[in-house]
C-alpha cells in the first residue's frame, strides 16, 4: 500500500514539476490572459443578467408564473331583479368582511333593476356597471324560464378586461362567502368551478355549477364564447351553466367542494355536509333563498322587515335553520353598519 501511494506522488509531483512554465514571465503573461477572459465572462452574464429582468419585466404573461407580478382582482355578481339586491347586499357584505383582496363589481340589467335596487348594492360596497341582456340562443327555447337572463353572465368576462383585472371569481348573489378565497387570484389555470350536486341519482356529478368560477378577464374568450352560442350542443334547459360546461370541458380545474358548498350536498351526503362546514369558503343557496321565496315577484324590491320575515321562517326552513342563520348573521351585521344608507335608499 505505502508502496503505491509513494509511487503515485512520485509520479503526480513529476507532473507537476512539467506543469510549471519554463520561465516565470510566461506565468504572469497566462495569469493576465486568464483575468481578462473571466473579465469578459463576468460581463457577458452581466448584460445577460439585466436583459433577462428587462425582458420579463416587459412581458405581461412573464415566465415566472402569474403570481409573481401580481395584478387586480375583481369579485363580480350579477343583478338581473330587484328582487335579489338585499341578497346581493349580503353577499358584498360577507366578501368584505373575509378581507377578500379584489374589487367588488355588479353587473345589472340596465332595465329591470331600479335605482332603488341600486343604491342599496352600492351602500353595501359594490361598483354597480350597467350591461345589456344575452339573449338565450334559439331564441330561448327549451330554457327554464328561471335561467333565461343567465347568458348575461358571460360578460363577466368582457367587462372585466375593460376594466383592467387580470383575474377574477363570480359568485351568484344567493351564495354568501364565509372564509377568504384569495387564493383563487392566483391560480395557475384558466377557468374553475366546483363539480355539482344533484338531489336525484345523480347525487355528484361530473358536470360542474356555474355559481362560482374563477376566472381570466379576457375580451378575445368572450367574444369566442358568443360566436359559439348558437352552435354549442348541450342541454339547454340548463342555459348559461350547460354551455360553459361545453365550451371549458377540457381545459378547466376544478375547485373543491368548500368553493361552492352546494346545499343539496346536506341531501346527498349529509356527513360530508358537516365536514365542509367547518372549513366552508363560499355556500351556495341553491335550495332555499334565505332572502327570496317564489312569494315575491322578481321586479319587487323587499325591505329588510320582509327578509327578516322569509328567513326566520317556521316550517319547511327548520331544516335549513343553522345554513339560514349564517346568512341572517351577516345580514344583520350589514343592517348594523350600513342600514341607515340602505333604509335611505327606499325613500
Ligand atoms: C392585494 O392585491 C394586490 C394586487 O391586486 C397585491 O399587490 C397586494 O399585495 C395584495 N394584498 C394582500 C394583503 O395580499
Ligand atoms: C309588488 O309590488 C307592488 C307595488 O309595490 C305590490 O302592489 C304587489 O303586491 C307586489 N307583488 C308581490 C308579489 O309582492
Amino acid at each position: 500500500m505505502t508502496r503505491l501511494f509513494g509511487v503515485f506522488r512520485r509520479i503526480s509531483r513529476t507532473d507537476y514539476y512539467e506543469q510549471i512554465p519554463k520561465s516565470a514571465q510566461l506565468g504572469v503573461e497566462r495569469k493576465r490572459r486568464l483575468l481578462i477572459v473571466a473579465a469578459r465572462i463576468f460581463a457577458v452574464l452581466t448584460i445577460l443578467l439585466i436583459l433577462g429582468i428587462f425582458v420579463s419585466y416587459k412581458r405581461p404573461d412573464n415566465l415566472f408564473s402569474s403570481s409573481s407580478s401580481p395584478g387586480r382582482s375583481a369579485v363580480f355578481t350579477t343583478l338581473y331583479t330587484n328582487a335579489y339586491a338585499l341578497g346581493a347586499a349580503t353577499l358584498g357584505h360577507s366578501i368584505l368582511r373575509a378581507n377578500v383582496n379584489a374589487s367588488l363589481v355588479l353587473l345589472y340589467l340596465d332595465d329591470r333593476v331600479s335605482s332603488q335596487a341600486l343604491c342599496i348594492t352600492e351602500a353595501a360596497g359594490w361598483e354597480n356597471h350597467a350591461v345589456s341582456l344575452i339573449s338565450p340562443p334559439h331564441g330561448g327555447e327549451g330554457i327554464f324560464y328561471r335561467f333565461v337572463d343567465q347568458y348575461t353572465k358571460l360578460r363577466v368576462w368582457s367587462v372585466g378586461e375593460v376594466l383592467g383585472f387580470d383575474s377574477a371569481v363570480y359568485l351568484d348573489a344567493d351564495t354568501l362567502v364565509r372564509r377568504n378565497f384569495d387564493e383563487l387570484f392566483g391560480m395557475p389555470w384558466e377557468f374553475g368551478a366546483t363539480t355539482d350536486v344533484y338531489l336525484d341519482d345523480r347525487k355528484f356529478a361530473i358536470t360542474f355549477n356555474a355559481g362560482v368560477l374563477a376566472f381570466r378577464p379576457s375580451m378575445r374568450t368572450f367574444d369566442d364564447m358568443v360566436g359559439k352560442l348558437e352552435k354549442t350542443d348541450y342541454p339547454l334547459g340548463e342555459a348559461e351553466q350547460g354551455f360553459l360546461n361545453v365550451y371549458y370541458r377540457k381545459d378547466m380545474v376544478r375547485l373543491p367542494y368548500t368553493y361552492n358548498a352546494n346545499l343539496a350536498t346536506k341531501y346527498a351526503d349529509e356527513g360530508m355536509w358537516n365536514e365542509l362546514k367547518e372549513t366552508m369558503k363560499v355556500v351556495h343557496y341553491t335550495l332555499v333563498k334565505p332572502f327570496w321565496n317564489t312569494d315575491i315577484a322578481n321586479d319587487n324590491l323587499t325591505t329588510p322587515e320582509q327578509v327578516r320575515g322569509i328567513n326566520g321562517a317556521e316550517g319547511a326552513n327548520q331544516w335549513w335553520r343553522e345554513e339560514m342563520g349564517w346568512w341572517r348573521e351577516v345580514f344583520e351585521d350589514l343592517m348594523n353598519e350600513k342600514g341607515a344608507a340602505i333604509q335611505a335608499c327606499y325613500q
